[in-house]
């Protein structure tokens, strides 16, 4: 049986033992949940893939507690090392591709079908304790089972590993609720991968082309079409809603989206129209009206800059009908 527990120091270690133990534990990050275990130990690794139920091509993210560690393994060029500098400890993925002596010690299960690894710096207390006293990478995809809507709150990791042997470490609700921004360095540009927390805008401050391959799915091969899926249809940029529907709102409700019709229940992204308020309400909402059995969601048009771009593309990928 799964359980939550609360995140004073004396679970943290009892957790950290866990890890050290070869089992898979669950912890807050600034982003989204995580399902996490050894790195270096490949039996703990396949674990995570079992309970997420996800298939083994698809790559994890590794997160250590300091840029020191992260050099044990890894080989970082001087671009690599600036944007480490800029953005550690905070939801940003670097897929590296040179590793160390030591890097050669990780799971190769971690690497799923690439020929790299995503490495991050959490940027959470709870999380950085929890993977300093394991004293090892820590992989960990987001605790939610694969495809499904990933988790915000320890709650949510219950509800989809209830009857899994898990502990799991509450830290609240995560402060972004959006996963990590996953890029590359390809010679002097940035390539993004995966839409996150980190936007497109703040990484052009680093006076760097910066492309994405984000539909490119032998690039990233976790990027499905089908992702982040609630089991209830979503129906996007939606200009008007039906009595049967719940809405998903953004900003102002008008009277013409309401076409005299009465919504079965609302719940708003951001009332003020805030992105970042509505990134970190997005999964914990649809986490809520998916579990109420409504025959659809009308969600509202999210504009589409800023962190909106990430919001959008979780939220196409949520309502795909097909992988
Ligand atoms: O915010 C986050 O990134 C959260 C927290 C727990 O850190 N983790 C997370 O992991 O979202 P996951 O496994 O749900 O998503 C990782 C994404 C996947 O789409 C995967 O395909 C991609 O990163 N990825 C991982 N390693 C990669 C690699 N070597 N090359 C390209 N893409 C990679
Ligand atoms: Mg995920």
């Amino acid at each position: 049986m799964a359980v939550i527990i609360k995140a004073h120091s004396t679970n943290i270690t009892k957790v950290a033992e866990n890890i050290k133990k070869g089992n898979v534990v669950a912890f807050p990050t600034e982003t989204v949940y995580g399902l996490g275990a050894n790195a270096l130990n490949s039996a703990a690794v396949k674990q995570i893939f079992a309970l997420k139920k996800r298939p083994l091509y698809n790559p994890l993210i590794l997160h250590f507690s300091n840029l020191e560690l992260v050099l044990d393994y890894f080989n970082l060029n001087e671009l690599e090392l600036q944007i480490a500098k800029m953005f550690w400890p905070g939801p940003l993925t670097l897929v590296l591709k040179n590793l160390t002596l030591k890097g050669k010690e990780i799971s190769e299960y971690c690497k799923g079908n690439a020929t790299s690894l995503a490495v991050r710096i959490p940027n959470n207390n709870i999380a950085l304790q929890l993977i300093k006293e394991a004293n090892v990478p820590v992989a960990a995809p987001s605790a939610n089972v694969s495809n499904y809507l990933s988790p915000t709150t320890a709650n949510h990791v219950m509800l989809s590993f209830k009857k899994d042997d898990l502990l799991i470490l509450n830290g609240g609700k995560s402060v972004y609720g959006l996963e990590s921004t996953v890029i590359e360095v390809i010679n002097n540009s940035i390539n993004i991968l995966r839409f996150g927390s980190i936007t497109k805008e703040s990484l052009l401050k680093l006076n760097l082309p910066v492309t994405s391959s984000i539909d490119n799915v032998l690039k990233s091969p976790g990027l499905l079409k089908k992702h982040y899926s609630p089991n209830t249809p979503l129906r996007l940029n939606a200009q008007t809603v039906n009595t049967n529907e719940a809405l998903l709102a953004f900003g102002n409700i008008t009277k013409n989206l309401l076409n005299n019709s009465s919504p079965k229940k609302v719940l708003n992204l951001s009332i003020n129209g805030n992105l970042e308020e509505a990134a970190s309400n997005l999964f914990e909402m649809l986490w809520e009206l998916d579990l109420e059995n409504y025959n659809s969601i009308a969600v509202m048009p999210i504009p589409n800059f800023g962190i909106g771009t990430a919001i959008n593309e979780r939220l196409k990928k949520a309502a795909a009908n097909y992988t």
